[in-house]
């Protein structure tokens, strides 16, 4: 069983002892054919690591039908995401024919990182490389990015976790980030002059914000602020100008966004605007 340990990613780098501390942790459980080990939505409490067969990895769609994202076998590991983020299930993952696997609790996890941190450090790339894997899969302009950056991106952005009612970006103070939506919704809204809040669209999973403020070098244009608990890909301004130099095609799909919600923001100051005159 200690050999065996050492040949998954997260512990190969651990020394007999404290490979059989996390033995001694871990719980084997069967898994039948279809059988449903966790669930996308659902809270997170452990991750498996893979002794034997195949589990398939699906998401749900913008339709709600499930699409294929991964097929893992002996060796890998899943449930890792939920644990590192705080948020629900990103995934369902569901046996193919017999399978076994050694799951491992949130706490259990918890005690053998606290004593060696390359083994959250592991999980932590996998889980990085996974979300930009799903995001470029769903969203068309990360795709676009990914096409032309595949092996930097993961590098480049930044995966962050926020309760709900998080201001992420708040009009009128300097543009700091291009974010996409992974998980959760966030309410977007305009502060009047006379301080009352105009929703905008609401920014679901997928959706990109931040873009017009650098884009424009100017102020924040609309508050984002968290409905529910999100995470979500950052890009540091620096990055998002290269991106910009680098890849026309993220370049002319990033303007064609900001060009149709500066032209909603100026519409809609207009029509306050008027009606306060009519008031
Ligand atoms: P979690 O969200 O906790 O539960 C579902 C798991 O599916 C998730 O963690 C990952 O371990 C796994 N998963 C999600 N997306 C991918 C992917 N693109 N490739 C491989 N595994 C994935």
């Amino acid at each position: 069983m200690v050999d065996g340990l050492r040949q998954l990613a997260p512990f190969s780098g651990l020394d007999a002892g404290s490979l059989a501390s996390v033995v001694a942790r871990l719980e084997t459980i069967a898994v039948g054919d279809g059988g449903v080990v966790v669930a996308e939505g659902d809270a997170g409490d452990a991750m498996y690591f893979i002794v034997r067969g195949a589990f398939h990895v699906e998401r749900r769609g913008e339709d709600g039908a499930p699409r294929a994202v991964a097929e893992l076998r002996e060796g890998e590991f899943f449930g890792e995401m939920s644990l590192l983020s705080g948020a629900p299930r990103f995934a369902t993952v569901v046996g193919r024919g017999e399978g076994e696997l050694l799951r491992l609790g949130r706490s259990e996890l918890e005690a053998v990182a606290a004593v060696h941190p390359e083994v959250r450090a592991v999980l932590e790339r996998f889980y990085k490389e996974r979300l930009v894997a799903n995001v470029v899969r769903a969203s068309r302009l990360f795709r676009i990015i990914g096409e032309a950056r595949p092996d930097t991106l993961a590098e480049v952005v930044r995966v962050e976790t926020h309760p709900a009612g998080a201001v992420l970006l708040e009009q009128g103070a300097p543009g700091k980030k291009f974010c996409l939506l992974l998980r959760g919704t966030c309410d977007v809204f305009h502060r009047t002059s006379d301080g009352r809040e105009v929703p905008y669209a609401a920014m679901a999973e997928g959706d990109v914000f931040g873009e017009l403020s650098l884009l424009q070098e100017q102020p924040v244009t609309a508050t984002v602020r968290t409905r529910t608990r999100c995470v979500l890909l950052a890009m540091a301004p620096e990055w998002f100008d290269q991106l910009l130099r680098d890849n026309p095609a993220a370049r002319s799909a990033i303007y064609d966004l900001a060009g149709e919600r500066s032209q909603r923001t100026r519409e809609l100051i207009v029509r306050e605007e008027l009606q306060r005159r009519l008031i």
